[in-house]
């Protein structure tokens, strides 16, 4: 059987399994198999082994059973970096690009990054702000294993990584704290698409009933942590920037702004240590 057919025999089992990229999924997959890129696989060029064939088969049947594919193949790109991934993080997601792209903008020399999962922010900030000195913490014990990994398989050893419940084990302050933090409702987890809900750890999505409870207690630490007039970044989810705003204001920040994703969502809120704010006894 050629390329092209076990790509058409792979989409239609997909797209009856209700995967919403059913055809581009069945390419990736039979191309990572077979140790090649998608378009490589799609030239129609490449001699598959039988083993890769074995791996395509075996494959499709998790997709099929909706598990993510960043997770089947064990990595996803973010920024200019890959990072290596398993079901103990989140998958890192295109819209979380966003917050980096911010964070990086404003050339902080010092960063920490509240609930790293993988790593992803923190890598991708350690190679962007070539000289900055970056901080990564996560209550997950398991998530701090997985993105230590990350940050030595791509060179990035200097992130210091900190096991901690928001900033409860973090000592000092930094220019700019930054955080995608679960902010999905606690009843809206069971239904999110399957992929998510069941195969992403429920640690890293829960954000409690109003889906702010982790936003609240870290913009309510964070003060005592940040430079006078240092940033913070936070990702938030659809609807969430009003609330994020007002919390914010109440805790001493200042120069609020939120920035839209490329699905137009207001996605990220950032804001500014009032300079002029005394600090806590
Ligand atoms: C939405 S994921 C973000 C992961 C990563 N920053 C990214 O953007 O791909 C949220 C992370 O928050 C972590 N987390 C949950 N509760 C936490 C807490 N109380 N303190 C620190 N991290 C926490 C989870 O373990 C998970 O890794």
């Amino acid at each position: 059987m050629d390329n092209r057919a076990l790509i058409d025999i792979g989409a239609e089992r997909l797209e009856a399994a209700g995967v919403e990229t059913p055809r581009l999924d069945a390419e990736l997959l039979l191309a990572e198999a077979a140790g090649v890129t998608r378009s490589e696989i799609l030239a129609g060029l490449t001699e598959l082994t039988p083993s890769a064939i074995g791996t395509y088969e075996k494959w499709l049947v998790r997709r099929e059973a909706r598990e993510p594919l960043a997770y089947i193949v064990g990595r996803q790109g973010f920024r200019h970096i890959d990072l290596v991934i398993d079901p103990r993080v989140l998958i890192p997601r295109p819209e979380t690009e966003l917050l980096v792209e911010l964070v990086a903008a404003a050339a902080p020399l010092s960063v920490l990054d509240v609930a790293t999962g993988s790593g992803a922010v923190a890598l991708a900030l350690a190679d962007e702000l070539e000289t900055a000195a970056i901080t990564a913490c996560d209550v997950s014990a398991d998530a701090i294993v997985v993105a230590r990994a990350n940050a030595e398989r791509l060179g990035l050893s200097r992130v210091k990584f900190v096991e901690s419940d928001l900033l409860d084990a973090i000592d000092g302050g930094f220019d700019a704290i930054v955080a995608n933090l679960p902010y999905v409702e606690s009843g809206d987890i069971d239904g999110l698409q399957r992929e998510v809900a069941e195969f992403e750890p429920r640690l890293a999505l829960d954000g409690g009933d109003d889906g702010l409870d982790l936003v609240r207690e870290l913009v309510r630490q964070a003060p005592d942590h940040l430079a006078p007039g240092g940033l913070i970044a936070l990702e938030i989810g659809l609807g969430q920037a009003p609330a994020t705003e007002q919390i914010l204001a109440e805790n001493g920040f200042v120069k609020m702004a939120s920035h839209r994703d490329l699905a137009g969502i207001e996605r990220v809120v950032s804001a500014r240590l009032d300079p002029g704010r005394q600090p806590t006894a």
